[in-house]
């Protein structure tokens, strides 16, 4: 298991180019089951996440071909879903990665079935899939859960409007990606406003899709017989973007984070700029400069363009050295402040009541060995890493690889000091 070793305490300075995102790839490489002509994808991130996915639609029958590998690492990838064979995806899938569940949406519209294994518990919260579950019923497919699977059935997915109780971005794509092809119109109202949301929706319309008011709480889809082939690149990643802004905020320095652009970041960097961080966005991107200790904060997530809760962990460990009390409430997930121990051991005050952290900043914090135990708690130690006196050691950094492409390269790349130890399994 991979682990990384930081030395703290150098501030950061350059230029540093986000991926294409993880949450945006993933339904988009869902989307190409929607056709039988090819898909072809650019930008496409190389993520743990992402290989995960690719593996579920290879094994589904999707034909996936990497066309180019592209200067900064990404990928153009063309998929090909004209011979499925295996319209499931399996619990050995959904286990390790809860997004499999979109293929469900694409499958039912598309070939008027599917078996999808219902994902279990999961480390930051229960996250149900009930409302997918109740918005493909309302389009007319007969729904059951047999076995811990899903088995949806429908003849042709009739237009329908749905209200989900409440914003569930995967669920709200679900719901998109299967009334493209159902017949009449589908309103999905409380929709989530995520630019992801925006980008599957963009793809989609490439692809023929009639959908309207993506990025707003009401999208509109006028169902059409079929989709055709199409070229897409895929967003930049936002939160990756938002995690290299934050790791400047807590070091300090100055650094461009290329494609970065701030219509996609939410509130994030009004929480930044509150910090005492100078922000300024051109066309290449958003440049950070931090050149003092940053100021405390005080913060809700909410659904966007709220503060991401993917962005919960990064703006905690900048608050753990701030001037000042921040106040951090989690309102999407039940369970996400697993890495409060963790800063808790590199010297942080953060006293937990309930899904309220209260985070009294220190001057400084010192270098230990600690654990990562899911995707952004993973990206929030290393930016307390970063910061920390001596060495902090961040094991089971393999959470942090589902969502961040070589992330110890780009942060070397402006200075700082992060090496991957590799420990070799013995014979
Ligand atoms: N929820 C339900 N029932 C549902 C769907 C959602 O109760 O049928 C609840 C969830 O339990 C949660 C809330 O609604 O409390 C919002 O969940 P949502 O469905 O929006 O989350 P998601 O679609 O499963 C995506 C991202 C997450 C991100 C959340 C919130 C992808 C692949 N994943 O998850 O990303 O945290 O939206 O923005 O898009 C990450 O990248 O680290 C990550 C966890």
């Amino acid at each position: 298991m991979d682990r990384f070793r930081i030395s703290g305490g150098t501030a950061l300075h350059g230029e540093v180019t986000v991926s294409g995102a993880k949450n945006a790839a993933l339904p988009i490489l869902c989307a190409s089951l929607l056709s039988s002509e090819p898909l072809e994808l650019l930008d496409v991130p190389r993520l743990r996440d992402v290989g995960t996915m690719r593996k579920l639609l290879i094994q589904m029958g999707t034909r996936i071909e990497t066309l180019e590998h592209q200067a900064d690492g990404q990928e153009r990838l063309r998929l090909t879903s004209d011979a499925m064979t295996h319209l499931q995806a399996p619990y050995e899938m959904v286990k390790t990665m809860r997004a499999s569940v979109l293929v469900l949406g694409p499958m039912l519209a598309r070939f008027g079935e599917a078996l999808v294994s219902l994902p279990g518990g999961c480390a930051i919260g229960q996250r149900p899939v009930d409302q997918h579950i109740k918005g493909l019923a309302a389009m007319g497919a007969e729904m059951r859960i047999e076995h811990g699977y899903i088995k949806a059935q429908a003849k042709r997915l009739r237009g329908a409007r749905i209200v989900t109780d409440m914003v569930t971005v995967t669920g709200t794509e679900n719901l998109m990606m299967a009334a493209v092809l159902a017949e009449g119109t589908t309103v999905i109202d409380n929709a989530a406003r995520e630019p992801e949301v925006v980008d599957l929706a963009n793809c989609l319309i490439r692809m023929g899709a009639r959908i309207e008011g993506a990025g707003t709480d009401r999208i509109v889809i006028h169902g059409v017989d079929r989709l055709g082939g199409a070229q897409h690149t895929i967003m930049a990643d936002r939160i990756e973007a938002g995690t290299f802004l934050c790791a400047v905020a807590a070091a300090g320095g100055e650094v461009l984070v290329r494609r970065a652009r701030s219509d996609m970041m939410g509130a994030t960097l009004e929480k930044l700029r509150e910090a005492g961080v100078q922000l300024l966005e051109s066309e290449e991107g958003i440049r950070v400069t931090a050149s003092r200790r940053p100021e405390s904060v005080n913060f809700r997530t909410a659904p966007f363009p709220g503060l991401a809760t993917d962005m919960q962990a990064q703006l905690m460990a900048v608050s753990a050295i701030a001037q000042g009390t921040s106040i951090i409430t989690e309102t999407i997930f039940e369970n996400r402040f697993m890495h409060v121990q963790e800063l808790r051991r590199l010297g942080a005050q953060i006293e937990v009541d309930g899904h309220t952290a209260i985070v009294k900043g220190v001057a400084e914090l010192s270098g230990a060995r600690v654990m990562a135990t899911d995707l952004r708690a993973s990206a929030g130690l290393v930016i307390a890493g970063l910061v920390a006196q001596g060495e902090t050691e961040i094991d089971r950094i393999y959470h942090l690889d589902r969502g961040y492409d070589r992330m110890e390269q780009k942060l070397s790349a402006i200075g700082a000091r992060v090496t991957r130890v590799t420990e070799k399994t013995p014979a």
